[in-house]
Formats: structure tokens, sequence, C-alpha cells
């Protein structure tokens, strides 16, 4: 899809950071919007502004998590759409946690948004998507889904299972000669307010970082600005590649992998064991 004028693009944490940078750029170009999240304020705000110049734009309350309400939603954007081009399951928490610390219920938490949300987005919008004359489903990983670290085991967990679904799905749509294509992001640090709204335990025995520091720490890797990981995003759909890198951290980590694919793990818990010294 080399051009999103008139196309009709869904994307869910549509409220914040990547979500709403891509829906402004989507809005340039003349797209049809169905945007969503689960903070509803959030999400008419940056509708509003978007109508304001003239955007056409759905806005609703939609939590990934709920299986019901994404096929609901979907049913409801066909309605007033009739068709839709482009689904970017974007929608996603961070949870900071040892596995041992770790409740099932943060777990469970973590996988109901980060994996089965860009599941259910996937399954409820394939059918539309292949209606449609052309479609792309867009998930978004991390770097996180390319190397594991210390204190994100259920974040890793959900990021590394979306890129195998992701990737399964793209060859699968191959060998059907699809009109549907799909990609998967790994983006590094992106300046957005994840961090932020993430649970975060005291795991200052591995860290050596309280909550508060280690959010500082981790803030200080986010260099790429939301706007700057749209446009990547959407450059990446528009020569469809199977795989969408943002940031050079991301190409570092993804050469780091390539090279140690078990031994990065050495060079990770080394450089933390050096942090936690300093701490
Ligand atoms: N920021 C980074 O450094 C970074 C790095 C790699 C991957 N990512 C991924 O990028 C995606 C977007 O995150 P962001 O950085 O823009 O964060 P963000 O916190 O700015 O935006 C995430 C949005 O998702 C919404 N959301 C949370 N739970 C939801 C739910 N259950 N249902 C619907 N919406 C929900 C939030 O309300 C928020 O508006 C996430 O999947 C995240 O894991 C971010």
């Amino acid at each position: 899809m080399k051009d999103f004028n008139q196309r009709v693009a869904v994307i869910t944490g549509a409220g914040s950071g990547i979500g709403r940078a891509l829906a402004q750029q989507l809005a340039a170009e003349g797209c049809r919007l169905a945007l969503s999240d689960i903070n509803q304020e959030a999400v008419e705000s940056v509708a509003a502004d978007l109508r304001n110049k003239g955007a056409q734009v759905m806005a609703d309350r939609l939590d990934v998590s709920d299986r019901e309400a994404f096929y609901a939603y979907a049913d409801k954007v066909a309605a007033e759409y009739g068709s839709v081009n482009l689904v970017f399951n974007n929608a996603g928490v961070a949870l900071g946690v040892t596995v041992e610390q770790m409740s099932y219920e943060d777990f469970e938490w973590m996988m109901s948004i980060n994996f089965w949300g860009v599941v259910y987005g996937t399954k409820a919008f394939l059918p539309l998507l292949k209606q449609a004359d052309a479609g792309h489903v867009i998930n978004i990983s991390s770097l996180f889904g390319l190397v594991a670290v210390p204190t994100q085991s259920a974040y890793n967990a959900a990021k590394f299972a979306v890129r195998g679904f992701t990737e399964s799905l793209r060859m699968e749509l191959e060998l059907e000669n699809s009109n549907v294509s799909c990609s998967c992001v790994h983006p590094g640090g992106i300046k957005t307010n994840i961090a932020r709204n993430a649970r975060m335990h005291d795991v200052s025995h591995i860290t050596g970082l309280d909550s508060e520091r280690s959010i500082n720490e981790f803030e200080k890797f986010f260099r790429t600005t939301p706007e700057q990981a749209a446009a990547t995003i959407l450059n990446g759909v528009r020569h469809n590649k199977r795989r969408i890198l943002i940031g050079s951290d991301a190409y570092a980590i993804d050469v780091l992998q390539r090279a140690l694919p078990a031994l990065y793990q050495r060079v990770v818990a080394t450089g933390q064991k050096l942090q936690r010294k300093r701490a």
C-alpha cells in the first residue's frame, strides 16, 4: 500500500504516544480513522483535534483485552466505513518485576493486553481486510521481542509471542496470495508515557535502583520521538516490510542478537551488574 489517502485505518491505544502520532500522520495523508483507547478522554481529545483539521474520525473506548468488545467494535467500524485497510495493534502496557515476585494477576494482565489484544485485533479485522482491495496488519512488538532482559519476563513473553504470531501470519498470507499483508514492528526506546504508566515493583535487588530511579534510567534510553516512530512505521508499510526496526538502539540490539543469539544474555547481565555497582 503506497498511498493512505481515503483508506480506513484502525488504531488501538490511539490516545497517547505512538498510536496518537500514527493517527496524526495518517489523518494528514487523508486517511479515515477508527481510533480507540481504554482511556476515553484521551482518544476523544486526539479525535477532536483531528476533526478540527478536517479528518474523518471515529473515537471509541475499547479495552483490547476484551475479546467480545473487540469483535463488536469491528462490526461498528464496518458499519461506519464499509471497509478497513489498515489495522495497527498498538495498545500496550509495561511491567517491571522478577519472575519470582510476579503474581499471576500481573502476568495475565500483561498477556491479555500485549499479546491477546494483538491476536483479537488481528482475527476480528482479518475478514474485513480481506474484503478490501488491499489490507495490512501492523503488530507492535518491541526490541524486547528480539532480546530478553531481567525484570521484563512477562513483557518479553508477550512481545516474543507477537513476533512469532505475526511472522507466521505473514507467511500464511503469502501462501494464499492474499490481498492482505502484515508487518511486525520492533521499536527501541520511544519518548512516550509507557514507563510512567507501568506497573513497577521493587526490583532493587536486581537493578540496584528503586522504582522511580528505574523509570528514570529506562527513560534515558528513550531517544526516538513518537512522530519519528510513526513515520518509520508508515514507511515500512509502504515498502511492505516484514520487520520494521525503529531507532539506532533497535538496530544495535538486532545485530547483537544475530551475533550472539544466546550469549547476548551474558552481555546484558554484565551490564546490569555494572549498573547495580554504580547505583
Ligand atoms: N515507548 C517505547 O519505548 C516502546 C518500545 C517498544 C515497544 N513499544 C510498544 O509501543 C506500543 C505503544 O506504546 P507507547 O510507547 O505509545 O505507550 P503509551 O503509554 O504512550 O500509549 C499506549 C496507549 O495504550 C493504551 N492502553 C493501555 N491499555 C489498554 C487496553 N487494555 N486497551 C486499549 N488501550 C490500552 C493507553 O491508554 C495508551 O493510550 C505498545 O505496544 C508498547 O509496548 C513502546
